[in-house]
């Protein structure tokens, strides 16, 4: 038995929401480890749908320890709305905890109103951010400014703390964006409010995980965004502002590295990104239109359409190998159900005749040049979404499947054919070596 990462191979909502709530099953603590509430993570169960941007997605199961680690910024905000959402739908398990990492850095009012300036600044050169505040807030965390939930607890810290940084964003905010000041008593009063709410879920998580890992259970660690959408390894400067990639499991909790012992990446049937940046397979065409409709490709955060296009290798293969995936969960292949002929993107072209197939070139004028080279396969009429086994699905799915197996060089966990927990192909289960 082993501890495992999820993580999406794309530009995120690969749909791993619901492989995290189907593999919570099989783990004790689930925890994400970056990212914030730019996240919107989409579970269905019994048919009701449930989406959390912040809270863990294990925490509709029973006898559960959902983890926000220290990796992650927080809105205090959206943590107390979220938790008041759940309970008043009775989704919260009274068995199951809640912590946050004290180490934790708070998204503050200011967080979010410097991104929204300075995306409503970049005519032209927008990032297209989903404006909750995550870049300015990890900003802060390099910058050794920004508040910890453990500063939040401290009365005089969170003061001194707050007078700092509200004098030196109101700079920006009035004089670099044209923008009314923010007010340091109320976001002061609104604050206190939160360290009361929340005190009780604030704890050394890093520690409550070395304990629970001795006592043999079994950790679950919930990636956000996508590998392509990471600081350092996507598509730069249209990415997010943390590491998505596995490692980051490691920092973003306080666990070591050897604690992890299998990596899931999730792997979209197609592609779709939210926001600006270079996107070879985009379709802008009807079928791109389809494919839309089809998979219903709204932001689950900020309900923006979602841009459409086919099954990119390129991006799964640095994937791959960027966090060490050992295996590939298929999501959305009802979605490409009626499509006559399908195709799989297996390598870059520029105008040099230059081919990539392991690595999207960092440059991006080079990649604006790239074409995709694609393989083309049959495509299937029946409904797949009944099917419980790869044996259940007709012969040209499963040679779509199979051939993005032999595409990516490692195995296949599970086949995705519909939102809902039970509309899964299991085929490994990544907790067992
Ligand atoms: P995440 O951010 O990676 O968790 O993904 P999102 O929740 O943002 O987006 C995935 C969307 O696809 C959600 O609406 C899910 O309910 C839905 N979904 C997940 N798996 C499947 C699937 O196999 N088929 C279909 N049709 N929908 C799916
Ligand atoms: P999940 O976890 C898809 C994108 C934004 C934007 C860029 C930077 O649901 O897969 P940010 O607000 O993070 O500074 O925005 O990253 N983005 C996502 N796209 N899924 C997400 O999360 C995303 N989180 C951020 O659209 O292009
Ligand atoms: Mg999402």
């Amino acid at each position: 038995m082993t501890n495992v990462v999820v993580v999406g191979t794309q530009w995120g909502d690969e749909g791993k929401g619901k492989v995290v709530d189907l593999y919570a099953e099989d783990a004790d603590v689930i925890a994400r480890f970056q990212g914030g509430n730019n996240a919107g993570h989409t579970l269905v169960v019994n048919g009701e749908q449930t989406i959390l941007h912040l809270i863990p997605s294990g925490i509709l199961h029973d006898h559960k320890i959902c983890i926000i680690g220290n990796g992650v910024v927080v809105d205090p905000a959206v943590m107390v709305q979220e938790i008041d959402r759940l309970q008043s739908r009775s989704l919260f398990p009274a068995d199951t905890k809640l912590l946050v990492s004290e180490n934790a850095h708070l998204i503050m009012p200011y967080h979010r109103s410097l991104d929204m300036a300075r995306e409503s600044r970049k005519t032209g050169k927008k990032i297209g951010t989903t404006g909750r505040g995550i870049g300015p807030a990890y900003e802060d965390k390099v910058a050794r400014v920004g508040i910890r939930f453990c500063d939040l607890l401290d009365d005089m810290i969170f003061r001194e703390k707050l007078k700092s940084n509200v004098e030196e964003k109101n700079f920006f905010l009035t004089k670099l964006f044209g923008e009314a000041p923010l007010d340091e008593q109320q976001i002061y009063d609104e604050y206190r409010v939160y360290a009361e709410r929340l005190e009780p879920h604030v704890a050394n998580t890093s520690l409550i995980m070395e304990r629970e890992m001795r006592m043999g259970k079994k950790i679950l660690f919930e990636g956000a965004q996508g590998c392509h959408l990471d600081i350092d390894h996507g598509t730069f400067p249209y990415v997010t502002s943390s590491n998505t990639v596995a490692g980051n499991a490691s920092c973003g909790t306080g666990i070591g590295p050897l604690a992890i012992g299998a990596v899931v990446g999730i792997c979209k049937a197609y592609t779709t990104r939210v926001g600006e940046g270079p996107f070879v397979t985009e379709l802008t065409c009807e079928i791109g239109q389809r494919i839309q409709n089809m998979g219903q490709e709204f932001g689950a955060t900020t309900g923006r359409k979602r841009r459409c296009g086919w099954l990119d290798m390129v991006l799964v293969k640095q994937s791959i190998r960027v966090s060490g995936i050992t295996g590939i969960a298929v999501t959305k292949l009802d979605v490409l159900t009626g499509i006559e002929k399908l195709k799989i993107c297996v390598g870059y072209k520029n105008h040099a005749g230059e081919e990539f197939t392991e690595s999207v070139p960092p440059n991006l004028r080079i990649l604006s040049e790239c074409q995709p080279v694609y393989q083309e396969l049959d495509g299937w009429t029946e409904d797949i979404s009944h099917a419980k086994l790869i044996s259940d699905l007709p012969k040209n799915a499963r040679r779509y499947v199979e051939r993005l197996e032999m595409l990516a060089g490692i195995p296949l966990t599970l086949v995705s054919v519909g939102a809902g927990r039970e509309s899964t192909i299991v085929l490994k289960n990544p907790f067992s070596d």
